[in-house]
C-alpha cells in the first residue's frame, strides 16, 4: 500500500514537474518574435546599367540583423521571385536545429516561388559578427546581410566601447543574371564569368564607371574610435581590405573574440567575418578604403573603394589618399597576417580545443575535369570543370539529407565518406598526371559520434596547376584552427607544432595555396551539417560533404524534432 502512495505522489510531482516545463517553455516560446522577410526581384542600377536583382525586402545589402548572445528569432521568409530559395543563418551553430540551417537539398528543400518557411535562428555562444545569406544556386550573390551578436544586456566588449559601429559588406557585383550565369556554366562544363565589379555596402565605389556618386562613405568623428564589422560575402575571391593611413585593430573574427592584432591590412575570404576598430585620429579629411582580391587561378582584379570622411571643416583634397595595398599573388602578405590570429582565452571567454582526437580525417582539396562525349564540353580540353574533396565530388540529392537522415529514406545518401584520400601522391606538386584530374561522383556524408572529438587536416592540391587558396566553412560549429603551413601535410612533424593553447574558433579557415590547415571539434552538436569550400564555383562544381553527428543518450543531446511544416521537394 505505502509503496503504491509513494509512486503515486512521485508520478504526481513527475506531472506536475512536466506540466510546469511545458508551460514555462510555451511561455518563452511566446516571446519569440517573428519578422517577416520577402525575397523578391528589385531592380538595380550598377556600371551604368539597370537589372533586376533577387534581394529581401528590396535590399541589397540585405537588412542587418541584430541580435544579442543567446537570443533566439523567428523568421519567416516567404518567397515572391521566380527561383527557389533558402537562407542560412552563417556562423550561427544553431544547437540541435539544423532544421533551420539552409543549404539547399542539404537541410532542407527549397522554398519555392509563392511558398514560406519559418526559419528558427537558434544563438548560443556567439557574440560578434555573422552573417545570412541565400543557399541555394548563386542567389547569395545579392541576398545576404549582417547579423550581429551584440554581448547580453548589461555586459560589453572585452575592449573599450566603441563611438559607433558599421557594418562593412563586400560582395559581388555581376552586369549579367548571376542565376543565369552559373546555370549556363554548369551546363557547358565552362568557368562561369568573372564578377564586374566588387562593393561595398553595395557600392562598387569611384573606380568603376558611373559609380562615384554612390561610394559609401564613412563619416567619423577626429579622435573617435569605430568597429567595422566586416563581412567578405563576395563569391569567389578572398580580399586584402586597408584603409589610407589608418591602422586597424582585429578583436573578432566569425563570432568570436581574438587578441586584439594590429595591423595595416586584413586578409579575409569569403565567409569569414572580422570585427574591426579603426581609430580617426588622422589631419581632418577624405581617406580612401580598398579593397581587391588575392588572386585565386581565375579572378575579378578591379578594385573596390569606399571613403572615410572626417566630419567638421577643412578643405577636401580633390584626390583622397590611397592605402597601399598588398599586391594579387602577395601569398606572404596573406600568411602573416592569418598567422597572427590567436583566441582572447581569457576565463570570461575561455578556449576549449580538444587535446586528444577521437576521429581523424585528412581531406584533399582539388579543382578537377569530367570527361565529355566528344570532349564536347566548354572547360579545359572539352572537358567539365569538376571539384572534389577526398576526390569524390559531391551531388546534390532530390530530396535533402537530413530528412532522408531523420526518416531513413534510402538512396539519397551515403555514408561513406573516406578519412582519408584515395591515393597518396605528391599532392603539391607540380604537373601532375592527367590520371588523377577526374573524380568519383556521389553524395557521400561523414558519420560522426556524439561528442567524439575530430580533427580535419584539408590538404590542397594542384590538381591541374590549379592550387590557390580554398576558404573552407563548416555548418553547425566553429573549430579551432590549430596549425597550417605550405606543402603536403607531415603527420610526423607537423602535428606537434599545432597550437593547441589559444588556437582561433573559427567557421571559416583559408587552407593556403598548396598547403593544408589542420581544424578541431568536438562532435557536440547533433545535426546534418554542410562543409564546404565557400568561393562558390568550387561548391557549384562538387568541392562538398556533409558532417551527419550521431544523437547523443539524452533528449538534451539529441536533434529537435522537425517543425511542423516541411517544403516538399
Ligand atoms: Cu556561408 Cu554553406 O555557407
Ligand atoms: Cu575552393
Amino acid at each position: 500500500m505505502e509503496l503504491i502512495k509513494k509512486k503515486k505522489i512521485l508520478l504526481l510531482e513527475l506531472l506536475g514537474f512536466l506540466i510546469l516545463n511545458v508551460l514555462t517553455f510555451c511561455m518563452a516560446a511566446k516571446h519569440i518574435a517573428t519578422v517577416d522577410w520577402i525575397v523578391k526581384e528589385t531592380s538595380y542600377t550598377r556600371l551604368c546599367s539597370t537589372k533586376k536583382i533577387l534581394t529581401v525586402n528590396g535590399l541589397f545589402p540585405g537588412p542587418p540583423m541584430y541580435m544579442r548572445r543567446g537570443d533566439r528569432l523567428n523568421i519567416n521568409v516567404r518567397n515572391k521571385g521566380k527561383y527557389n530559395v533558402t537562407i542560412h543563418w552563417h556562423g550561427v551553430k544553431q544547437l540541435r536545429n539544423p532544421w533551420s540551417d539552409g543549404p539547399n537539398y542539404v537541410t532542407q528543400c527549397p522554398i519555392k516561388p509563392g511558398a514560406n518557411f519559418t526559419y528558427e535562428i537558434v544563438l548560443s555562444n556567439e557574440e560578434g559578427t555573422l552573417w545570412w545569406h541565400a543557399h541555394s544556386d548563386w542567389s547569395r550573390a545579392t541576398v545576404h546581410g549582417a547579423l550581429i551578436v551584440l554581448p547580453q544586456l548589461g555586459k560589453s566588449y572585452p575592449f573599450a566601447k566603441p563611438h559607433k559601429e558599421f557594418p562593412i559588406v563586400l560582395a559581388s557585383w555581376f552586369k549579367g543574371d548571376v542565376m543565369e550565369i552559373i546555370e549556363t556554366a554548369l551546363e557547358s562544363g565552362a568557368e562561369p564569368n568573372k564578377s564586374d565589379a566588387f562593393t561595398i555596402n553595395g557600392q562598387p565605389g569611384d573606380l568603376y564607371n558611373c559609380s562615384k556618386q554612390g561610394t559609401f562613405k564613412l563619416v567619423v568623428d577626429y579622435g573617435k574610435t569605430y568597429l567595422l564589422r566586416i563581412i567578405n560575402s563576395i563569391m569567389n575571391e578572398e580580399m586584402f581590405f586597408m584603409v589610407a593611413k589608418h591602422s586597424l585593430t582585429v578583436v573578432g573574427t566569425d563570432g568570436a573574440y581574438i587578441k586584439p592584432i594590429k595591423t595595416s591590412y586584413i586578409m579575409i575570404t569569403p565567409g569569414q567575418t572580422m570585427d574591426v576598430l579603426i581609430t580617426a585620429n588622422q589631419a581632418p579629411s577624405h581617406y580612401y578604403i580598398a579593397s581587391r582580391a588575392y588572386a585565386g587561378v581565375v579572378y575579378d582584379n578591379t578594385t573596390t573603394t569606399a571613403i572615410v570622411q572626417y566630419s567638421g571643416k577643412y578643405t577636401a583634397p580633390s584626390t583622397p589618399s590611397f592605402p597601399n595595398l598588398p599586391n594579387y599573388t602577395d601569398t606572404n602578405a596573406v600568411t602573416n597576417f592569418t598567422r597572427r590570429l590567436r583566441a582572447l582565452a581569457t576565463k570570461d571567454y575561455p578556449v576549449d580545443v580538444p587535446q586528444h582526437v577521437d576521429t581523424r580525417m585528412y581531406i584533399t582539396i582539388s579543382v578537377n575535369t569530367l570527361p565529355c562525349d566528344d570532349n564536347s564540353c566548354d572547360g579545359p580540353n572539352g572537358s567539365r570543370v569538376s571539384a572534389s574533396l577526398n576526390n569524390i565530388s559531391f551531388v546534390e540529392p532530390s530530396i535533402d539529407v537530413l530528412q532522408a537522415y531523420y526518416k531513413r529514406i534510402k538512396h539519397v545518401y551515403e555514408s561513406d565518406f573516406p578519412n582519408e584520400p584515395p591515393y597518396y601522391f605528391n599532392f603539391t606538386g607540380d604537373n601532375l598526371p592527367d590520371t588523377l584530374l577526374t573524380p568519383d561522383q556521389g553524395t557521400k556524408a561523414k558519420v560522426l559520434d556524439y561528442n567524439s572529438t575530430v580533427e580535419i587536416v584539408f590538404q590542397g592540391t594542384n590538381v591541374q596547376n590549379a592550387a590557390e587558396n580554398h576558404p573552407m566553412h563548416l555548418h553547425g560549429y566553429s573549430f579551432y584552427l590549430v596549425g597550417y603551413g605550405f606543402g603536403n601535410f607531415n603527420k610526423k612533424t607537423d602535428r606537434k607544432k599545432f597550437n593547441l593553447v589559444d588556437p582561433p574558433e573559427v567557421n571559416t579557415i583559408g587552407v593556403p595555396t598548396n598547403g593544408w590547415a589542420a581544424i578541431r571539434f568536438r562532435a557536440d552538436n547533433p545535426g546534418v551539417w554542410f562543409m564546404h569550400c565557400h568561393l562558390e564555383r568550387h561548391s557549384s562544381w562538387g568541392m562538398d560533404t556533409v558532417l551527419i553527428v550521431k544523437n547523443g543518450r539524452t533528449r538534451l543531446s539529441s536533434m529537435l524534432p522537425p517543425p511542423r511544416q516541411l517544403n516538399p521537394c
